[in-house]
């Protein structure tokens, strides 16, 4: 039996890991422009947008921004899918520190309060973060709107990052949403990485995990950005799959061979 990849390839764990730490993503030009932009948005606590295909690396280049921002001057409350509008706003409370109050009314203005407090008393804006957003209901979108409106001049207490799949931007331009739309200053496309990016991407994975960067040949770099159209989690799939074969294999480089026999893998038969 064959060592297992990881061993074979010296790799200090999992190959394009999902959990791959802040500090070893992969900073490419659109993701900086991105980080640029939101920077400015969370500044002015305003609404910002963020949409783009499955897998494009919305998630993670959320994760690389908000991992920097400075902890004194912001509150960062960090929500994933929730299904009810009670649940979403529970988890916000635990992220402001609090223990949630039982009815939703009260709940809205315990919110508001500390929200406002944190605001008042420290000067720290709070930003709130919804990942997967395009399956936000309408309503709750509407009641994220709603808790935008602060009895302040100048201030801005609250900023809010919206994240999701390109359903999410279909969606905000509807009317009964022209409330929220009106008060979006970034909208911002992720779309993928070019071909070059592609390659810059496997080496930043592999580096992550102590292998070698120079794994990955330039025609199976070429094949794996055509099959995965420039979208990170297809390209670090067919990478992972390409050394696993490479490792049963017992070669020392992923080429074009074992690319190409991982794409045509994955099509089946
Ligand atoms: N800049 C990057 N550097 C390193 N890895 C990345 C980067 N962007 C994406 N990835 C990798 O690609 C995979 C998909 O990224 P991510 O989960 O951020 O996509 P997503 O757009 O949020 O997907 P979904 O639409 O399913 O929520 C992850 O495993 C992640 O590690
Ligand atoms: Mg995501």
């Amino acid at each position: 039996m064959s060592k297992d990849y990881r061993s074979f390839f010296g790799l200090s764990g999992p190959a394009f890991n999902k959990q791959i730490p802040a500090e070893a993503i992969y900073r490419y030009p659109h993701l900086e422009e991105l980080h640029y932009y939101l920077a400015a948005a969370v500044a002015d606590g305003a609404v910002a947008v963020v949409t783009g295909p499955v897998g494009a690396g919305k998630s993670t280049a959320l994760r690389a921004f908000l991992t920097n921002l400075d902890p004194l001057r912001y509150v960062v409350i960090y929500v994933g899918y929730t299904s009810s509008d009670r649940a979403l706003f529970r988890e916000v409370a635990h992220g402001l520190g609090l223990s949630p109050s039982y009815l939703k009314g009260d709940l809205l203005n315990q919110l508001h309060g500390a929200i406002e407090h944190a605001w008042l008393g420290k000067q720290r804006s709070t930003l709130l973060v919804v990942d997967d957003a395009h399956l936000l209901a309408d309503s709750l979108l509407t009641e994220l709107r709603q808790m935008l409106n602060f009895q302040m001049d100048s201030a801005t207490p609250l900023g809010l990052l919206l994240v999701g799949q390109p359903t999410l931007a279909a969606r905000l331009k509807e009317s009964q949403h022209e409330a929220l739309s009106q008060r979006t200053l970034i909208r911002y496309t992720l779309a993928g990485l070019s071909r070059s990016e592609t390659s810059e991407y496997g080496r930043a994975h592999m580096l992550a995990v102590d292998g070698d960067p120079d794994v990955f040949t330039a025609e199976a770099v070429d094949l794996a950005f055509q099959q995965a159209k420039g979208i990170p989690r297809e390209i670090g799939n067919l990478c992972v799959y390409a050394l696993i074969r490479a490792a049963w294999q017992e070669v020392r480089s992923v080429d074009r061979k074992v690319m190409g026999e991982v794409i045509q893998a994955q099509k089946g038969p």
